[in-house]
């Protein structure tokens, strides 16, 4: 993207982020194992209205390496610690895509009075089944052996539909990238913080704030079926669903994406600002 990263000190470790923009804040949390990359289309058109802030999470990007597990709750805090070092005090917008949306429910739960608004873009509530958390010790085996690059090709065809496959290898090209770039050692450690997060399918029916839940029709990872369920038990929630891409909605469909992300921006501003 070729913006500067200001590198911010974060309970211990130097985190990367990018803030651009100005207006309430609204926060960029990316997906696994990518980094703020991902949000390019989405950092573009909402610094305009926005200040953006789209940080590179412990273990991804560019920011600093912890060895180990890294949990939901770890990324959670370290975002409430960006956020106060930055000086956003007021209440943010916070974007999460699927790792992204699980900090967002610990986010929620240990710093309610900090959110205004929550996206929550392909991703979901529950936790894992025993056979997901099966797959994940064992990616965690083979990235620590053999370094990213075996998972990334794996990985694409759950990440993106296959007509963005096909006919956006520009994508292709740059998950690769993101993917083949990170650390294996922050790839193992958020891959076991993920296997042993919590089920929030109960406590978000206590969420008050408005929420938008969007996901890709062709989604493999988070289908549609999971993110309406989810979505049904928020009680101030809107569903919707972009026809014909996959997980990666944001990348997949950018002027779709921002143009809904826009529409419940402008609904929060009218009940809310
Ligand atoms: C992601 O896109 O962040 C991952 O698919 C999340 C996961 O592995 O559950």
């Amino acid at each position: 993207m070729g913006q500067e990263l200001f590198e911010q000190a974060v309970n211990g470790i130097n985190m990367k982020v990018l803030v651009e923009g100005s207006g309430p804040p609204l926060l960029f949390v990316h997906g696994f194992p990518l980094n703020h990359r991902m949000w390019q289309a989405q950092i573009e058109y909402f610094k305009n209205a926005f200040t953006v802030v789209a940080p590179d999470l412990r273990g991804f990007g560019a920011t600093e390496v912890t060895r180990g597990t890294v949990t939901m709750k770890q990324h959670a805090e370290d975002l409430n610690m960006l956020l106060n070092e930055l000086g956003l005090e007021e209440p943010i917008i916070f974007c999460g895509l699927s790792m992204g949306g699980y900090i967002a429910w610990e986010f929620w739960k240990h710093f309610p009075q900090r959110l205004n608004a929550l996206i929550l873009c392909d991703t979901r509530a529950g936790s894992d089944t025993e056979e997901g958390i099966k797959n994940r010790l064992k990616m965690v085996d083979l990235v620590l052996k053999h370094g990213p690059e075996p998972i990334s090709s794996s990985m694409i065809p759950n990440l993106i539909s296959e007509a963005s496959q096909r006919t956006h290898p520009e994508i292709v090209e740059k998950l690769m990238e993101m993917i083949q770039s990170t650390d294996r050692e922050g790839i193992a450690a958020s891959q076991r913080g993920m296997a042993e997060r919590n089920n929030f399918m109960e406590e978000i029916r206590d969420l008050q704030i408005p929420t938008l839940c969007l996901v890709g029709s062709e989604d493999q990872l988070t289908p549609p079926d999971v993110m309406k369920d989810m979505s049904s038990q928020i009680p101030n929630s809107n569903y919707t669903e972009v026809p014909g891409i996959g997980h990666m909605a944001p990348m997949e469909a950018p002027a779709e994406v921002n143009q809904i992300i826009g529409e419940f921006l402008a609904s929060c501003q009218e009940k809310r600002y």
